[in-house]
């Protein structure tokens, strides 16, 4: 090392600025905009919720105007049986759910009072880290008006 550079971290050393001052925690705690961020990943990448929760307009694609505020199932089975021909709105979370609620309903496919919905809804199995996530990104999006 060139002794002006040792001088230089003498100094450094002796000014006790050569190291920065340990934080009192290691872990960051998570940043809420990246748990939104991954559970819209979720909901438009990987569930494609809005295949069946987000109006089709005539073009074939999902109408951005009212974003995950339920529909009317836009097919149905071939051949009969047990069918839910409407979806719910789940932008603002879901009527009768809590953040806790969503995200158990998220792991399991079963309802707060024990219950199931009818197919098509898919029997989803995040990860409770996954389904939290996903409740977080549909708490962040705005309700759709209240019917009048
Ligand atoms: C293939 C179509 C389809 C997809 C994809 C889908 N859903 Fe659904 N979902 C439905 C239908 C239809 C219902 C209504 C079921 C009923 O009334 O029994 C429903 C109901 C629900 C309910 C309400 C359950 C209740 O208590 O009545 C929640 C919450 C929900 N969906 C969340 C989601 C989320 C989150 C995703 C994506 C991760 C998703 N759905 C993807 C069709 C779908």
């Amino acid at each position: 090392m060139h002794r002006s550079m040792v001088a230089i971290a003498a100094l450094a050393a002796l000014a006790g600025c050569t190291q920065p001052a340990p934080t009192a925690t290691t872990t960051a705690a998570p940043d809420p905009a990246a748990i939104i961020a991954r559970g819209e990943y979720f909901v438009e990448s990987i569930g494609m919720c809005g295949d069946c929760h987000t109006l089709r307009l005539p073009t074939g694609l999902l109408d951005k105007a009212t974003h995950l505020h339920g529909t009317a199932v836009p097919f149905a089975p071939l051949a009969p049986q047990p069918w839910a021909p409407q979806s719910p709105p789940l932008a603002g979370l879901p009527k009768g759910y809590d953040e806790a609620q969503l995200t158990q309903f998220l792991q399991t496919g079963v309802r707060p009072d024990g219950s199931r919905p009818l197919p098509p809804m898919p029997e989803y199995r995040f990860t409770a880290e996954d389904a939290a996530a996903v409740t977080a990104y549909l708490k962040s999006l705005p309700a759709p008006p209240a019917a009048p």
